[in-house]
């Protein structure tokens, strides 16, 4: 038993001590306000980041910094005209935040069951989902697929179908940054989108988020909702609602500081991943979540285990709890969308894949601040269960 709690994924801030000096900076010049240098300094990092994939392929998507994910998903459902009455595919298995801001537009989701190899939408059942609301009188006026726990998506079959319906498509990759598709970074292959930096994400700012846009007016148009909608009068006029989402130049100091080490954050979450994927390999009825094919890179944001009751011994929320005991934070899988009391009534595609995952998986502690000893300790509280 150890003193020390080990949490799933803790914020880490650079040792060369980098977000400070961007924060002080910001101090000494006064630029404390929601704008400024190092929000346009963060937004050239991300699009430096996105915007060369290993594939040969230069890519000129613009990025705007936001106060959240969340912020950046309801951006891009205002930005795409959904509103009151209109559906929107979304990915079941997710955390709440894909689907809220549908809501928020009075729009209702549509939830659509995940496949088990990426556990992220299942591409056949999207096409299923489609040919059917649209018989129904509705065609879906976006497709928001999922990178869970940084595992890229089907993604080149998902584009398929949607290109196929002319949906527009919204990438939640707000746990996968870093991931990448065939070279590419997930976030970057549909209409839209979505990072976050929250404290317990890939890189942070404490809390943020930004807009993948295919171009610079749709970034423009982006930036024009997140800062009230502002007409370019003297006076303030408004012709649209709009919406206090910038980001923080503050905030942004420490996503800059964080970019410059992103390449150690993301080596050692793989390495989090490959001392998992051996030290489990001998164990009956646990399996580590990895790729299901070699052209997906994940970040492997919060490594995941599936827990075999028969053959391990006892089911995941026991080893949970035992866990727990052991100062080892773990964490259930999400619980879909279509299972949660707020959307019960919402229109869903089901294929059971979601629900197994659900009643059988744990996140395990993943983030910088977990050591070797750590996982060695981890590892050894799972056999001794
Ligand atoms: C899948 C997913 N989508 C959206 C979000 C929302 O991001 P944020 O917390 O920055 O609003 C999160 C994380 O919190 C998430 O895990």
């Amino acid at each position: 038993m150890t003193n020390k709690r080990i949490w799933l994924c803790l914020a880490h801030m650079s040792e060369a001590g980098e977000e400070m000096k961007f924060i002080k900076e910001a101090f000494d010049t006064n630029w404390v306000v929601p704008l400024g240098p190092n929000v346009n300094g963060f937004e050239k990092d991300l699009e430096e980041f996105v915007n060369h994939p290993d594939n040969g392929r230069t890519l000129s998507k613009k990025v705007v910094a936001l106060s959240a994910g969340t912020a950046a998903i309801h951006l891009a459902l205002v930005n795409l005209g959904v509103k009151a009455g209109d559906e929107v595919i979304c990915q079941s298995f997710t955390f709440a935040a894909s689907a809220n801001p549908v809501t928020y537009q009075v729009a209702t989701p549509v939830f659509v069951d995940s496949e088990p190899g990426t556990w992220n939408m299942d591409p056949n059942l999207l096409e299923d989902a489609i040919k059917d609301r649209i018989a129904n009188g509705k065609k879906p006026k976006a497709i928001i697929p999922v990178y869970l726990y940084g595992m890229p998506a089907y993604i080149d079959e998902i584009m398929e179908v949607a290109k196929r319906y002319e949906i527009p498509v919204l990438e939640d990759a707000a746990e996968g940054f870093g991931s990448r598709y065939r070279g590419q970074a997930v976030g970057t292959f549909g209409d839209y989108g979505v990072m976050s930096f929250n404290g317990n994400k890939m890189i942070t700012t404490s809390g943020g988020g930004a807009l993948i846009c295919p171009d610079e007016e749709t970034a423009k148009r982006i930036l024009f909702y997140a800062t009230q909608a502002r007409e370019p009068f003297p006076y303030y006029q408004h012709e649209h609602i709009g919406y206090n989402y910038r980001m923080s130049n503050i905030c942004a100091g420490i996503g800059r500081g964080q970019m410059t080490i992103v390449d150690d954050h993301l080596a050692h979450h793989i390495h989090v991943k490959d001392r998992y994927v051996e030290g489990l390999a001998d164990v009956d009825g646990i399996t580590v979540h990895v790729a299901p094919e070699d052209y997906m890179e994940p970040n492997y944001w919060l490594n995941t285990i599936i827990v075999e009751p028969d053959k391990f011994g006892m089911d995941y929320d026991q080893l949970r709890q035992i866990l727990d005991a052991a100062n080892i934070e773990s964490r259930p899988l999400w619980k879909p969308m279509h299972m949660q009391p707020i959307y019960k009534d919402t229109p869903a595609y089901i294929n059971g894949v979601s629900e197994e995952l659900f009643c059988k998986g744990l996140c395990l502690p993943s983030g910088p601040m977990v050591t070797d000893e750590d996982i060695d300790y981890i590892l050894e509280t799972i056999k001794n269960a």
